[in-house]
């Protein structure tokens, strides 16, 4: 019997240990967590007996296993498959169970029960740890020749004329190492330097990709140490900046930093808020118990990409591919450039690795970097540029927001021209002055960012930024509150705050009136049709018709999107009627929780923060907000006009037979615009992908559908419909 090695001793294992671990190619069921349908249909019907006996009762003590048997099949189900089989509440009601039941029983609660994810807070600062096998970086390639180069010389090296390449994304997100010890997970760290890094084992267990025990025992495995990315996904990248900037805070510049930042957090509960994920990729070392006989080797890097895969591990089993070509790796890595936007996640390149594990250990590596994988860079979302002059803009609620305007910089495909600087603390952290060198970053869909200022490259005539006294637009005199960074003029009627909340209304995701952009408000208000919110609903269509670039068509269109937004879910006007700190899943979560509008007029702060994520602050800005008389007066006129205030889409989400099912849209539907297939698809509990991947079931697909529709045809998996059969589905669904 091997002995685990001691954690900071010099007993390093040996790459041999790491090659030829035991592979056991049993059948999905005895390898533990990947599921066969005979699994998956007897876990149903465990979780459906438990929560029989739940509404009969709490459960009895005695049946603590299968109850973890099932909240891990859900958790798994939920996180690693994203193809959820029960409700959030039906899993929550199981869980609070377990929960009871080891509250009673204290003695029988297990390291890798569900409930151990939460932790206490931590310490002042996290222990630093010693990786075992350093945790090297990779060599950088730019484009194809780069990588025909590297191909020669691990051939060369290799003395072979083929070689079999496992590519996969390269996960942009902040890398850690976990360790598993007689199949528990015992230690989880940053990569730090790469030599050392910070024991966050606390945090890693708030990551639900993360499973705290794997059966590495099948496969004669004692102890292991993966690598892998944790990542916050675009989603909740940008509902944690959208908070932040509701709270007037400088938002982050990438997931990646929120990422690393939120591991490093102190509290595992916020952690645990901030929904991460993480892929894991690697096998830095294992130490297997040699008397196993029944065990086959695991030779390939792809062949340990399937084994964490089946073990439970969100690894890149689904997104890598093995080539036997330079070529064939370099069209790979080309066409998923294309589709980056479209994943859920950043990633920054792609990485080749030999897939041949024997063959990765002969190549070796050198001082910094194994000479078996190289990373492939996608073009870079950062450029430098100067920073030309400073404008303030007056928002909807007051706030006055700095705008730096600079040299045109390209980057993604887009000329940034104009970058929110937020306000005074920003500009001083970052040490930004006027005709400095900036280092500018644009992640996909995020908004852009400056990184820093180039300190090092200035001249002498670089000048300081000042704040004005006076609001840019109505020159009242702007205040600031002790507690807040911003600066506010508060005159409620300053012509630069209405204009800005009608703005704010008209906009895609609140009231989406389309052909009512910015320029279109400006206009109109400056020619006395739009005074308020109201009068959107009152435009003088016929005046409007003699307005130059105003074609009957497009006041037409416009028009009918005005009527249109009549109809728009309650969610949406709560969140267009821009009352501070109320964000879209805020005003989510609100318009859930009642049946009319105006029954925020009943609620008390305390009543209000009763609901979920909703804080002091929030609570009291809703009140206050429905507290004042002006504000109820509009919602009146409002309704008067059409306006939905009542919650007609209340019980729906997550009710529908679609209840986790998947779905996206490519190309122009016959009838349904997109926003409106969307909501079908949402109100009925079924959810949307941002891209094709083996984690959809529907693709629907309209007029001009690309690459997508061939992407789905490759995966075969997902069912391709036109409108009429979406709507079918719907239907059978609504009756059902
Ligand atoms: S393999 C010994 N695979 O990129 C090689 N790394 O500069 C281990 N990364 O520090 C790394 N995605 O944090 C590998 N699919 C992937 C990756 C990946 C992201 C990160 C990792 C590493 C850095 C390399």
């Amino acid at each position: 019997m091997l002995s685990l090695p001691e954690f900071g001793s010099e007993q390093i294992p040996q790459p041999k240990n790491r090659l030829y671990c035991g592979y056991l190619k049993a059948s999905n069921e005895r390898n533990g967590i990947m599921y066969s349908a005979t699994a998956i249909k007897k876990m149903q019907e465990q979780t459906e007996a438990l929560r029989k006996q739940l509404t009969d009762g709490p459960l009895a003590s005695l049946q603590l296993t299968p109850l973890r048997e099932a909240l891990r099949f859900h958790e798994h189900q939920y996180y690693i498959r994203n193809s959820p089989l029960i409700s959030d509440f039906e899993y929550d009601q199981l869980y609070k169970e377990l929960e009871r039941m080891e509250a009673l029983h204290p003695e029988l609660i297990s390291p890798d029960s569900p409930t151990q994810r939460v932790a206490p807070g931590l310490g002042n600062d996290f222990k630093k740890v010693r990786h075992l096998v350093p945790m090297l970086s990779l060599e950088n390639s730019y484009n194809a020749n780069d990588l025909i180069e590297w191909d020669r010389k691990v051939k060369e090296l290799a003395n072979k004329s083929q070689i079999e390449y496992c590519v996969e994304p390269k996960f942009d997100g902040a890398g850690i190492s976990v360790i598993y010890e007689n199949d528990l997970l015992t230690r989880g760290a940053t990569r730090g330097d790469g030599a050392e890094g910070e024991d966050i084992t606390t945090n890693i267990k708030q990551i639900h990709s993360i499973p705290l025990s794997a059966n590495f025992k099948r496969y004669g495995i004692r102890q292991i140490e993966i690598r892998g990315e944790v990542l916050m996904t675009k989603k909740s990248f940008k509902a944690f900046n959208e908070k932040l900037l509701e709270e007037n805070l400088p938002p982050l510049a990438n997931p990646r930093n929120a990422a690393s930042g939120t591991l490093r957090i102190k509290d595992p509960k916020i952690v645990a808020q901030r929904n991460l994920e993480a892929f894991l990729y690697h096998i830095g070392y294992w130490v297997h118990d040699s008397n196993d006989t029944t065990l086959t080797d695991i030779q390939t890097h792809s062949d340990a990409l399937h084994m964490l895969w089946e073990l439970g591990f969100r690894s890149p089993e689904q997104e890598k591919k093995v080539f036997l070509t330079i070529d064939d790796v370099i069209a790979f890595c080309t066409a998923y450039e294309l589709q980056r936007d479209e994943l859920p996640y950043e990633i920054d390149g792609m990485v080749i690795k030999v897939n041949d594990l024997t063959l990765q250990e002969q190549l070796g590596m050198t001082s910094h970097h194994p000479r078996w994988a190289i990373a492939y860079k996608f073009k870079a979302r950062q450029a430098s540029s100067r920073l030309r002059s400073v404008e303030f803009q007056v928002g909807r609620t007051g706030a006055v927001t700095p705008v730096a305007k600079i040299d045109p910089a390209p980057i993604g495909g887009v000329t940034v021209t104009s970058i929110s600087l937020h306000n005074e603390d920003f500009i001083r952290e970052k040490d930004l002055r006027i005709g400095d060198a900036v280092l500018v970053e644009r992640a996909g869909d995020v908004i852009p960012y400056i990184v820093k200022s180039f300190s090092e490259l200035r001249n002498g005539d670089e000048q300081p930024i000042q704040f004005p006294v006076n609001c840019p637009v109505c020159h009242d005199p702007l205040t600031k509150n002790e507690a807040e960074a911003v600066w506010r003029c508060v005159n409620i009627n300053c012509k630069a705050q209405v204009v800005e909340r009608i703005i704010h209304f008209n906009s895609k995701d609140a009231m989406d009136i389309r052909g009512l952009g910015d320029a279109h408000v400006r206009k109109f208000f400056e020619l006395g049709f739009l005074k308020d919110i109201p009068s959107i609903y009152h435009l003088p269509f016929d005046q409007i018709r003699k307005l130059e670039g105003y074609g009957a068509k497009s006041v037409e269109n416009l028009q009918q999107a005005i009527e249109t937004s009549k109809t728009q879910p309650l969610h949406r006007l709560l969140y267009a009627l821009g009352i501070r700190f109320v964000g879209e899943t805020t005003a989510k979560t609100i318009a859930a929780n009642i049946n009319h509008l105006l029954d925020l007029e009943q609620k008390t702060v305390e009543e209000l923060q009763q609901l979920e994520d909703i804080g002091p602050k929030v609570a009291t800005a809703v009140f206050n907000f429905f507290h004042n008389a002006d504000n109820i007066e509009m919602l009146h006129k409002l309704e008067q006009l059409g306006l939905q205030l009542n919650n007609n889409y209340r019980h729906s989400s997550t009710q529908g037979n679609l209840n986790g099912k998947t779905f996206l849209f490519t190309g122009t539907l016959p009838t349904l615009k997109r926003s409106e297939a969307e909501r079908l698809v949402e109100d009925n509990g079924g959810s949307i992908l941002s891209g094709v991947s083996s984690k959809l079931n529907f693709l629907i697909v309209g007029e001009d559908a690309g690459s997508k529709l061939e992407k789905a045809k490759k995966i075969g998996t997902i069912e391709v419909l036109d409108e009429v059969s979406f709507l079918k589905l719907i239907q059978n669904n609504t009756e059902g």
